[in-house]
Protein backbone atom coordinates (compact mmCIF):
# COMPACT_ATOMS: atom_id res chain seq x y z
CA UNK A 1 0.00 0.00 0.00
CA UNK A 2 1.14 3.27 -0.83
CA UNK A 3 -0.07 6.85 -0.54
CA UNK A 4 -2.30 8.86 1.85
CA UNK A 5 -5.69 8.04 4.14
CA UNK A 6 -7.32 10.86 6.12
CA UNK A 7 -8.91 9.61 9.11
CA UNK A 8 -12.81 9.67 9.97
CA UNK A 9 -14.32 10.93 13.24
CA UNK A 10 -14.02 8.20 15.78
CA UNK A 11 -17.40 5.78 16.34
CA UNK A 12 -16.58 5.09 20.27
CA UNK A 13 -16.72 9.28 20.56
CA UNK A 14 -19.23 10.08 18.47
CA UNK A 15 -22.33 7.63 20.20
CA UNK A 16 -21.49 8.40 23.76
CA UNK A 17 -21.60 12.21 22.44
CA UNK A 18 -24.92 11.52 20.17
CA UNK A 19 -26.84 10.14 23.60
CA UNK A 20 -25.12 13.38 25.62
CA UNK A 21 -27.76 15.33 23.12
CA UNK A 22 -30.83 14.10 25.01
CA UNK A 23 -29.48 15.90 27.66
CA UNK A 24 -31.18 19.29 26.75
CA UNK A 25 -33.89 20.54 25.35
CA UNK A 26 -31.77 23.27 22.71
CA UNK A 27 -30.29 22.31 19.66
CA UNK A 28 -27.10 20.82 19.04
CA UNK A 29 -24.72 20.65 16.28
CA UNK A 30 -21.70 17.51 16.15
CA UNK A 31 -19.30 17.39 13.15
CA UNK A 32 -16.66 14.98 12.10
CA UNK A 33 -19.26 12.36 12.85
CA UNK A 34 -18.60 8.64 10.75
CA UNK A 35 -21.11 7.77 8.50
CA UNK A 36 -21.15 4.08 10.09
CA UNK A 37 -24.11 1.78 10.39
CA UNK A 38 -23.78 2.32 14.36
CA UNK A 39 -23.78 5.80 14.14
CA UNK A 40 -27.00 6.01 11.86
CA UNK A 41 -28.46 3.90 14.20
CA UNK A 42 -27.62 6.00 17.16
CA UNK A 43 -29.53 8.84 15.28
CA UNK A 44 -32.75 6.29 14.90
CA UNK A 45 -32.69 5.68 18.77
CA UNK A 46 -32.60 9.42 18.95
CA UNK A 47 -35.43 9.95 16.56
CA UNK A 48 -37.36 7.26 18.45
CA UNK A 49 -37.41 8.55 21.39
CA UNK A 50 -38.71 11.93 20.12
CA UNK A 51 -35.22 13.87 18.67
CA UNK A 52 -35.42 16.02 15.31
CA UNK A 53 -32.26 15.19 13.93
CA UNK A 54 -30.31 15.74 10.74
CA UNK A 55 -27.00 13.72 9.43
CA UNK A 56 -25.48 14.93 6.61
CA UNK A 57 -21.96 15.51 5.16
CA UNK A 58 -20.74 14.53 8.95
CA UNK A 59 -22.48 17.02 10.53
CA UNK A 60 -25.68 16.17 12.90
CA UNK A 61 -27.93 18.70 14.14
CA UNK A 62 -29.98 16.71 17.09
CA UNK A 63 -33.29 18.78 18.61
CA UNK A 64 -33.93 17.22 21.80
CA UNK A 65 -36.92 19.33 22.83
CA UNK A 66 -39.24 16.45 24.00
CA UNK A 67 -38.47 13.10 24.28
CA UNK A 68 -39.85 10.00 25.75
CA UNK A 69 -37.60 7.84 28.41
CA UNK A 70 -38.43 4.10 26.78
CA UNK A 71 -36.01 2.61 24.60
CA UNK A 72 -37.01 -0.25 22.95
CA UNK A 73 -35.60 -3.74 22.87
CA UNK A 74 -35.81 -4.08 18.75
CA UNK A 75 -33.87 -0.60 18.36
CA UNK A 76 -31.75 -1.68 21.19
CA UNK A 77 -30.62 -5.32 21.07
CA UNK A 78 -28.83 -4.14 17.41
CA UNK A 79 -26.27 -2.10 19.24
CA UNK A 80 -24.47 -2.60 22.67
CA UNK A 81 -23.39 1.10 22.77
CA UNK A 82 -26.66 2.51 23.08
CA UNK A 83 -27.06 1.42 26.16
CA UNK A 84 -25.28 5.09 27.18
CA UNK A 85 -28.74 6.53 26.20
CA UNK A 86 -29.56 5.38 29.57
CA UNK A 87 -27.35 7.98 31.66
CA UNK A 88 -28.79 11.22 29.81
CA UNK A 89 -32.49 10.03 29.74
CA UNK A 90 -32.39 9.19 33.69
CA UNK A 91 -30.57 12.54 34.39
CA UNK A 92 -33.03 14.79 31.85
CA UNK A 93 -36.68 12.94 32.85
CA UNK A 94 -35.53 11.11 36.02
CA UNK A 95 -36.61 8.30 34.59
CA UNK A 96 -35.08 5.54 31.88
CA UNK A 97 -36.60 2.19 30.75
CA UNK A 98 -33.87 0.99 28.29
CA UNK A 99 -33.66 -2.72 27.02
CA UNK A 100 -30.40 -4.44 28.24
CA UNK A 101 -28.21 -5.17 25.75
CA UNK A 102 -28.21 -8.95 24.24
CA UNK A 103 -25.03 -11.21 24.40
CA UNK A 104 -21.98 -10.32 22.32
CA UNK A 105 -19.14 -12.56 20.50
CA UNK A 106 -16.49 -11.14 22.33
CA UNK A 107 -17.43 -11.42 25.77
CA UNK A 108 -20.30 -11.60 28.59
CA UNK A 109 -20.16 -7.68 28.46
CA UNK A 110 -22.80 -6.91 32.05
CA UNK A 111 -23.76 -3.79 32.33
CA UNK A 112 -23.60 -3.97 36.22
CA UNK A 113 -21.45 -1.07 36.82
CA UNK A 114 -23.62 1.14 35.00
CA UNK A 115 -26.45 0.19 37.51
CA UNK A 116 -23.90 0.41 40.36
CA UNK A 117 -23.55 4.25 39.49
CA UNK A 118 -26.54 5.07 38.67
CA UNK A 119 -28.17 3.43 42.42
CA UNK A 120 -24.99 5.43 43.63
CA UNK A 121 -26.78 8.47 42.27
CA UNK A 122 -29.63 7.40 44.19
CA UNK A 123 -31.87 5.86 41.04
CA UNK A 124 -33.64 2.61 41.88
CA UNK A 125 -32.92 -0.02 39.42
CA UNK A 126 -35.40 -2.62 38.53
CA UNK A 127 -34.92 -5.36 35.62
CA UNK A 128 -37.78 -7.14 34.54
CA UNK A 129 -38.51 -8.37 31.14
CA UNK A 130 -35.33 -7.99 29.44
CA UNK A 131 -35.55 -4.25 30.38
CA UNK A 132 -34.01 -1.99 33.42
CA UNK A 133 -35.95 0.05 34.53
CA UNK A 134 -33.82 3.32 36.73
CA UNK A 135 -36.19 5.42 38.33
CA UNK A 136 -35.38 8.93 40.88
CA UNK A 137 -37.43 11.36 42.01
CA UNK A 138 -33.69 13.52 42.32
CA UNK A 139 -30.61 12.72 41.85
CA UNK A 140 -27.82 13.11 44.33
CA UNK A 141 -24.43 13.69 44.04
CA UNK A 142 -22.46 10.44 45.85
CA UNK A 143 -18.80 8.70 45.53
CA UNK A 144 -18.39 5.27 43.60
CA UNK A 145 -15.78 3.00 42.57
CA UNK A 146 -16.67 1.87 38.75
CA UNK A 147 -13.72 -0.90 38.94
CA UNK A 148 -14.44 -4.28 37.43
CA UNK A 149 -13.44 -7.05 36.64
CA UNK A 150 -11.15 -6.23 33.73
CA UNK A 151 -10.47 -2.68 35.34
CA UNK A 152 -12.38 0.58 34.90
CA UNK A 153 -15.39 0.63 31.94
CA UNK A 154 -15.69 3.10 29.38
CA UNK A 155 -18.98 3.27 28.59
CA UNK A 156 -20.04 2.89 32.30
CA UNK A 157 -17.86 5.93 32.83
CA UNK A 158 -19.30 7.84 30.50
CA UNK A 159 -23.23 6.70 31.35
CA UNK A 160 -22.58 7.61 34.77
CA UNK A 161 -21.25 10.89 34.49
CA UNK A 162 -23.73 12.05 31.92
CA UNK A 163 -26.43 11.15 34.69
CA UNK A 164 -24.21 13.47 37.09
CA UNK A 165 -24.34 16.41 35.07
CA UNK A 166 -27.74 17.39 36.48
CA UNK A 167 -28.10 15.62 40.06
CA UNK A 168 -27.83 17.36 42.90
CA UNK A 169 -24.60 18.06 44.41
CA UNK A 170 -21.07 16.79 43.96
CA UNK A 171 -20.32 13.15 42.29
CA UNK A 172 -17.15 11.53 42.19
CA UNK A 173 -16.23 8.90 40.08
CA UNK A 174 -13.39 6.83 41.36
CA UNK A 175 -11.65 3.88 38.92
CA UNK A 176 -12.96 5.97 35.33
CA UNK A 177 -11.81 5.43 32.36
CA UNK A 178 -9.67 7.17 31.13
CA UNK A 179 -10.17 6.46 26.81
CA UNK A 180 -9.66 9.69 24.98
CA UNK A 181 -13.35 9.05 23.92
CA UNK A 182 -14.52 9.94 27.71
CA UNK A 183 -12.21 12.94 27.89
CA UNK A 184 -14.12 14.24 24.05
CA UNK A 185 -17.67 13.34 25.94
CA UNK A 186 -16.29 15.55 28.80
CA UNK A 187 -15.46 18.56 26.41
CA UNK A 188 -18.62 18.44 25.05
CA UNK A 189 -20.41 18.38 28.51
CA UNK A 190 -18.89 21.19 29.56
CA UNK A 191 -19.60 23.43 26.41
CA UNK A 192 -23.17 22.13 27.25
CA UNK A 193 -22.76 23.67 30.61
CA UNK A 194 -21.73 20.82 32.80
CA UNK A 195 -18.84 21.19 35.17
CA UNK A 196 -16.82 18.22 34.90
CA UNK A 197 -12.87 17.59 36.48
CA UNK A 198 -10.37 15.30 35.79
CA UNK A 199 -11.44 13.52 32.53
CA UNK A 200 -8.83 11.48 31.41
CA UNK A 201 -7.61 10.38 35.20
CA UNK A 202 -8.95 7.45 37.40
CA UNK A 203 -11.00 10.21 39.45
CA UNK A 204 -13.70 12.23 37.26
CA UNK A 205 -15.52 14.82 39.84
CA UNK A 206 -18.76 16.26 38.23
CA UNK A 207 -20.65 18.95 39.98
CA UNK A 208 -24.37 19.26 39.34
CA UNK A 209 -26.03 21.62 37.39
CA UNK A 210 -29.17 22.68 37.31
CA UNK A 211 -29.88 22.05 33.67
CA UNK A 212 -27.75 21.74 30.40
CA UNK A 213 -27.80 24.15 26.76
CA UNK A 214 -27.40 23.29 23.31
CA UNK A 215 -23.74 23.07 22.14
CA UNK A 216 -21.40 22.42 18.98
CA UNK A 217 -18.44 19.61 18.83
CA UNK A 218 -16.43 18.26 16.86
CA UNK A 219 -15.16 14.53 17.35
CA UNK A 220 -11.97 13.30 17.59
CA UNK A 221 -10.43 11.38 15.06
CA UNK A 222 -10.93 7.78 15.09
CA UNK A 223 -7.62 6.46 16.93
CA UNK A 224 -8.54 2.67 16.49
CA UNK A 225 -9.06 3.58 12.53
CA UNK A 226 -5.88 5.20 12.32
CA UNK A 227 -4.29 2.30 14.25
CA UNK A 228 -5.69 -0.15 11.65
CA UNK A 229 -4.38 1.75 8.39
CA UNK A 230 -0.67 2.04 10.38
CA UNK A 231 -0.93 -1.98 10.79
CA UNK A 232 -2.24 -2.51 7.35
CA UNK A 233 0.89 -0.18 5.57
CA UNK A 234 3.21 -2.50 8.09
CA UNK A 235 1.74 -5.93 6.81
CA UNK A 236 1.80 -5.06 3.24
CA UNK A 237 5.70 -3.83 3.62
CA UNK A 238 4.66 -0.41 1.90
CA UNK A 239 4.57 3.27 3.22
CA UNK A 240 1.02 5.45 4.03
CA UNK A 241 0.94 8.62 5.46
CA UNK A 242 -2.20 9.03 7.91
CA UNK A 243 -3.58 12.68 7.91
CA UNK A 244 -5.86 14.03 10.79
CA UNK A 245 -4.78 11.23 13.98
CA UNK A 246 -3.61 12.05 16.76
CA UNK A 247 -0.89 10.11 17.69
CA UNK A 248 -0.59 10.86 21.62
CA UNK A 249 -3.82 8.97 21.56
CA UNK A 250 -2.42 5.13 20.36
CA UNK A 251 1.07 5.75 21.71
CA UNK A 252 0.93 2.00 23.16
CA UNK A 253 0.15 0.95 19.75
CA UNK A 254 3.07 2.70 18.14
CA UNK A 255 5.29 1.14 20.93
CA UNK A 256 4.49 -1.70 20.27
CA UNK A 257 4.98 -1.24 16.24
CA UNK A 258 8.46 -0.27 16.63
CA UNK A 259 9.58 -2.96 18.34
CA UNK A 260 8.01 -4.94 15.25
CA UNK A 261 10.93 -3.05 13.36
CA UNK A 262 7.56 -1.10 12.40
CA UNK A 263 8.67 3.01 11.62
CA UNK A 264 5.95 5.69 12.76
CA UNK A 265 7.00 9.03 12.00
CA UNK A 266 5.80 12.33 12.75
CA UNK A 267 5.55 14.29 9.32
CA UNK A 268 3.41 17.53 10.38
CA UNK A 269 0.06 16.98 11.41
CA UNK A 270 0.19 13.72 9.69
CA UNK A 271 2.08 10.13 10.36
CA UNK A 272 4.32 7.94 7.64
CA UNK A 273 4.06 4.32 8.15
CA UNK A 274 7.01 1.97 6.77
CA UNK A 275 8.99 -1.07 8.10
CA UNK A 276 12.39 -0.62 9.13
CA UNK A 277 13.57 -4.11 7.71
CA UNK A 278 12.18 -7.03 8.72
CA UNK A 279 9.67 -8.01 11.20
CA UNK A 280 10.06 -8.54 14.55
CA UNK A 281 7.69 -10.81 17.15
CA UNK A 282 6.58 -8.90 20.08
CA UNK A 283 4.21 -9.99 23.01
CA UNK A 284 1.26 -7.67 23.58
CA UNK A 285 -1.37 -7.46 26.79
CA UNK A 286 -4.54 -5.81 26.05
CA UNK A 287 -5.34 -3.16 29.21
CA UNK A 288 -7.33 -0.19 29.57
CA UNK A 289 -6.52 3.26 28.07
CA UNK A 290 -3.48 4.33 28.28
CA UNK A 291 -2.01 0.34 28.22
CA UNK A 292 -2.60 -1.55 24.63
CA UNK A 293 -6.42 -1.22 23.63
CA UNK A 294 -8.06 -4.73 23.00
CA UNK A 295 -9.63 -3.00 19.89
CA UNK A 296 -6.30 -3.50 18.04
CA UNK A 297 -5.11 -6.80 18.91
CA UNK A 298 -6.78 -8.92 16.11
CA UNK A 299 -5.27 -6.13 13.55
CA UNK A 300 -1.75 -6.69 15.44
CA UNK A 301 -2.19 -10.70 15.41
CA UNK A 302 -2.33 -10.60 11.72
CA UNK A 303 0.89 -8.20 11.90
CA UNK A 304 2.68 -11.14 13.71
CA UNK A 305 1.26 -13.74 11.76
CA UNK A 306 3.74 -12.70 9.19
CA UNK A 307 6.58 -11.92 11.37
CA UNK A 308 9.60 -14.82 12.23
CA UNK A 309 9.41 -15.74 15.69
CA UNK A 310 7.20 -16.03 18.41
CA UNK A 311 4.47 -13.20 19.07
CA UNK A 312 2.19 -14.22 22.85
CA UNK A 313 -0.73 -12.20 23.17
CA UNK A 314 -2.93 -12.22 25.62
CA UNK A 315 -6.68 -10.55 25.66
CA UNK A 316 -7.30 -9.35 29.21
CA UNK A 317 -10.40 -6.74 28.95
CA UNK A 318 -12.91 -9.47 26.27
CA UNK A 319 -12.90 -12.79 27.59
CA UNK A 320 -13.55 -14.48 23.70
CA UNK A 321 -11.85 -12.06 21.63
CA UNK A 322 -9.85 -15.12 19.63
CA UNK A 323 -12.92 -15.38 16.82
CA UNK A 324 -10.10 -14.49 14.12
CA UNK A 325 -7.84 -17.21 15.54
CA UNK A 326 -9.83 -19.87 13.54
CA UNK A 327 -9.89 -17.57 10.26
CA UNK A 328 -6.34 -16.69 10.24
CA UNK A 329 -5.61 -20.65 10.80
CA UNK A 330 -7.75 -20.96 7.67
CA UNK A 331 -5.09 -18.62 5.67
CA UNK A 332 -2.07 -20.36 6.98
CA UNK A 333 -0.79 -19.09 9.97
CA UNK A 334 0.21 -20.58 12.71
CA UNK A 335 -1.66 -20.10 16.30
CA UNK A 336 -2.61 -21.60 19.29
CA UNK A 337 -4.82 -20.22 22.13
CA UNK A 338 -3.86 -20.76 25.65
CA UNK A 339 -6.22 -19.94 28.28
CA UNK A 340 -6.35 -15.82 27.57
CA UNK A 341 -3.16 -15.70 25.19
CA UNK A 342 -2.53 -16.77 21.60
CA UNK A 343 0.92 -17.60 20.51
CA UNK A 344 1.46 -16.59 17.29
CA UNK A 345 4.72 -18.43 15.45
CA UNK A 346 5.13 -15.77 12.78
CA UNK A 347 7.01 -16.06 9.60
CA UNK A 348 4.89 -18.85 7.43
CA UNK A 349 3.48 -17.00 4.07
CA UNK A 350 -0.39 -16.61 4.20
CA UNK A 351 -2.40 -17.82 1.09
CA UNK A 352 -5.66 -16.74 0.02
CA UNK A 353 -9.04 -18.06 1.42
CA UNK A 354 -12.74 -17.38 1.91
CA UNK A 355 -12.63 -16.32 5.71
CA UNK A 356 -15.84 -15.26 8.08
CA UNK A 357 -15.98 -11.97 9.91
CA UNK A 358 -17.63 -12.13 13.00
CA UNK A 359 -16.88 -8.97 14.72
CA UNK A 360 -15.96 -5.32 13.95
CA UNK A 361 -12.14 -5.74 14.95
CA UNK A 362 -11.67 -9.57 13.58
CA UNK A 363 -13.11 -8.48 10.17
CA UNK A 364 -10.74 -5.09 9.93
CA UNK A 365 -7.91 -8.00 10.90
CA UNK A 366 -8.79 -10.58 8.08
CA UNK A 367 -8.86 -7.77 5.41
CA UNK A 368 -5.26 -7.05 6.39
CA UNK A 369 -4.31 -11.02 6.46
CA UNK A 370 -5.96 -11.19 2.47
CA UNK A 371 -4.03 -8.00 1.30
CA UNK A 372 -0.79 -9.52 2.92
CA UNK A 373 -1.71 -13.03 1.67
CA UNK A 374 -0.78 -14.68 -1.68
CA UNK A 375 -3.76 -15.17 -3.80
CA UNK A 376 -7.61 -14.14 -3.73
CA UNK A 377 -8.91 -13.78 -0.10
CA UNK A 378 -13.26 -13.60 0.94
CA UNK A 379 -14.34 -11.59 3.85
CA UNK A 380 -17.78 -12.37 4.37
CA UNK A 381 -20.26 -10.66 6.61
CA UNK A 382 -18.41 -8.02 6.26
CA UNK A 383 -21.61 -5.87 7.89
CA UNK A 384 -19.53 -6.04 10.84
CA UNK A 385 -16.83 -4.20 9.37
CA UNK A 386 -19.11 -1.39 8.34
CA UNK A 387 -20.33 -0.75 11.69
CA UNK A 388 -16.82 0.90 12.59
CA UNK A 389 -15.00 1.82 9.52
CA UNK A 390 -15.81 4.62 7.33
CA UNK A 391 -15.63 3.60 3.40
CA UNK A 392 -12.83 0.93 4.45
CA UNK A 393 -12.84 -0.44 0.79
CA UNK A 394 -12.33 3.17 -1.19
CA UNK A 395 -9.59 4.47 1.10
CA UNK A 396 -7.88 0.89 0.69
CA UNK A 397 -8.52 1.19 -2.74
CA UNK A 398 -6.98 4.83 -2.78
CA UNK A 399 -3.67 3.34 -1.10
CA UNK A 400 -3.59 0.78 -4.15
CA UNK A 401 -4.97 -2.20 -2.38
CA UNK A 402 -6.91 -4.63 -4.71
CA UNK A 403 -9.98 -4.82 -3.27
CA UNK A 404 -13.79 -4.87 -3.84
CA UNK A 405 -16.97 -5.36 -2.13
CA UNK A 406 -19.13 -8.11 -3.84
CA UNK A 407 -22.83 -9.23 -3.16
CA UNK A 408 -22.65 -12.43 -0.85
CA UNK A 409 -24.09 -15.53 -2.84
C1 LIG B 1 -16.09 0.25 24.81
O1 LIG B 1 -17.03 -0.78 25.13
C2 LIG B 1 -15.94 0.24 23.29
N1 LIG B 1 -17.23 0.44 22.68
C3 LIG B 1 -15.37 -1.10 22.84
O2 LIG B 1 -15.12 -1.01 21.44
C4 LIG B 1 -14.04 -1.33 23.52
O3 LIG B 1 -13.57 -2.60 23.20
C5 LIG B 1 -14.24 -1.26 25.06
O4 LIG B 1 -14.82 0.00 25.43
C6 LIG B 1 -12.92 -1.39 25.81
O5 LIG B 1 -12.01 -0.45 25.40
C7 LIG B 1 -17.73 1.70 22.60
O6 LIG B 1 -17.18 2.66 23.07
C8 LIG B 1 -19.04 1.85 21.89
P1 LIG B 1 -16.11 -1.69 28.87
P2 LIG B 1 -17.63 -0.91 26.61
O7 LIG B 1 -17.33 -1.41 29.65
O8 LIG B 1 -17.69 0.41 27.25
C9 LIG B 1 -16.48 -5.39 31.81
C10 LIG B 1 -15.09 -1.66 19.19
O9 LIG B 1 -14.50 -2.59 18.62
N2 LIG B 1 -17.65 -4.70 32.36
O10 LIG B 1 -14.96 -0.75 29.03
O11 LIG B 1 -18.87 -1.71 26.48
C11 LIG B 1 -16.71 -5.85 30.37
O12 LIG B 1 -17.38 -7.08 30.33
C12 LIG B 1 -15.78 -1.90 20.55
O13 LIG B 1 -15.18 -0.52 18.73
C13 LIG B 1 -18.26 -5.23 33.48
O14 LIG B 1 -17.86 -6.26 34.01
O15 LIG B 1 -16.51 -1.79 27.31
C14 LIG B 1 -15.30 -5.91 29.83
O16 LIG B 1 -14.73 -7.11 30.18
C15 LIG B 1 -15.79 -3.33 20.95
N3 LIG B 1 -19.36 -4.58 33.97
C16 LIG B 1 -14.61 -4.76 30.55
O17 LIG B 1 -15.40 -4.46 31.71
C17 LIG B 1 -19.84 -3.41 33.42
O18 LIG B 1 -20.85 -2.87 33.90
C18 LIG B 1 -14.44 -3.50 29.74
O19 LIG B 1 -15.66 -3.18 29.15
C19 LIG B 1 -19.20 -2.90 32.29
C20 LIG B 1 -18.10 -3.56 31.78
Amino acid sequence: MHGAVNISGSKNAALPILAATLLTDEPCVLRRVPNLSDTRFMVRILESLGAEVSFKNGTVKVHAKKISGFADYELVRKMRGSICIAGPLLARLKTARVSLPGGCIIGARPINLHLKGFAALGAKIKIEGGYVDATAKKLKGGTMFLGGRAGSTVLGTANVMMAATLAEGVTVIESAACEPEVVDLAHFLNAMGANIAGAGSPTITITGVAKLHGAEHEVIPDRIEAVTFAVAAAATNGEVTIHGARAEHFRAVIDKLEEANVLVQRSGSSLVVRRKGALKAADITTLPYSGFPTDAQAQMMSLFTLAKGTSIITERIFESRFMHVSELTRMGADIEIEGPSAIVKGGRPLSGAPVMASDLRASAALVIAGMAASGETQVNRIYHLDRGYEQMDVKLRGLGAKIQRVQEK
